[in-house]
């Protein structure tokens, strides 16, 4: 899982991650994948989990790093996938949450099974990684140099604001909930000092290939606000 012997190989960019621990969903191929690069080169440890295991544990042995496989639609999966973030590291710092599938299929068409599995995956499970990630972030100590706690980054889409096009309505509308969620919890969560933002894909790609396109992207979503002092909210603390 933690390949010591790679450990070293991977030859950093900067440092402007360092130290920073990172649980990224559907790191085995794509955008998770592209960013797991980014990252490991920055500096950041992280742990890869996604529903393939073989793929996660190929590119962690590669980068150097730690891999769970994790099926995020199962709430045994998600409190495993931290459970193990936890024992490596005793904190996290940044959750991408970013697992998710689409499917192209004409509105007319779509089945009330491929709208139950794309809202499971899509966002019922990207709720529940944030809320079980929020959970143990709250109780940990701000992040070194930093006055946060944590912060959790959704994988949301432009689709979620025009609607996507006429073949993925399901697909837009489980978007259109992750922009909600995000929205909300960055409210409930702000007086924990943890921050909660999305990260609009809007490059064309490829699924199931890699993306190294969004690299800037998501660098910028990552390095928001984790290191500067955010204007918090005059929130109470949620028991
Ligand atoms: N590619 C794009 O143009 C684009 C645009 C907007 C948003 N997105 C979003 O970006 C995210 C990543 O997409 P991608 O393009 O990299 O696709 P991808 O298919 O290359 O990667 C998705 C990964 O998620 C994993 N996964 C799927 N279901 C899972 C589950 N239940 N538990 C754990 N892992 C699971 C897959 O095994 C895969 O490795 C998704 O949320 C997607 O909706 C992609």
């Amino acid at each position: 899982m933690f390949p010591p012997a790679a450990l070293g190989l991977i030859r950093k960019m900067t440092d402007r991650l360092d130290g920073i621990r990172v649980l990224i969903t559907g790191a085995a191929s794509g955008i998770g994948a592209a960013c797991a690069r980014r990252m490991a080169r920055d500096g950041a440890r992280l742990l890869l989990a996604d529903l393939n295991g073989e793929g996660a544990k190929t590119l962690a042995d590669e980068l150097g790093q730690a891999s769970v496989q994790a099926d995020v639609t199962r709430a045994a999966d998600i409190e495993r996938m931290l459970d193990l973030a936890y024992q490596l590291w005793g904190r996290l710092d940044v959750v991408f949450n970013n697992a998710g599938i689409a499917e192209v299929r004409p509105l007319l068409d779509v089945a009330e099974e491929e709208w139950d599995r794309m809202l499971a995956t899509n966002l019922r499970a990207v709720f529940f990684v944030l809320q079980s990630a929020a959970k143990r972030m709250r109780h940990q100590s701000p992040i070194a140099a930093s006055e946060l706690r944590g912060k959790l980054i959704q994988t949301a889409s432009i689709a979620a604001y025009r609607g996507g096009h006429s073949h993925m309505a399901h697909y837009a509308a489980s978007k259109a909930g992750v922009v909600s969620i995000t929205g909300t919890a960055a409210q409930a969560l702000a007086a924990y000092r943890i921050t909660v933002v999305e990260n609009l894909q809007v490059y064309r790609t490829r699924f199931g290939a890699n993306t190294p396109t969004i690299e800037p992207n998501l660098h910028r979503a990552v390095n928001i606000e984790l290191r500067r002092k955010p204007a918090w909210v005059d929130a109470t603390p949620e028991p």
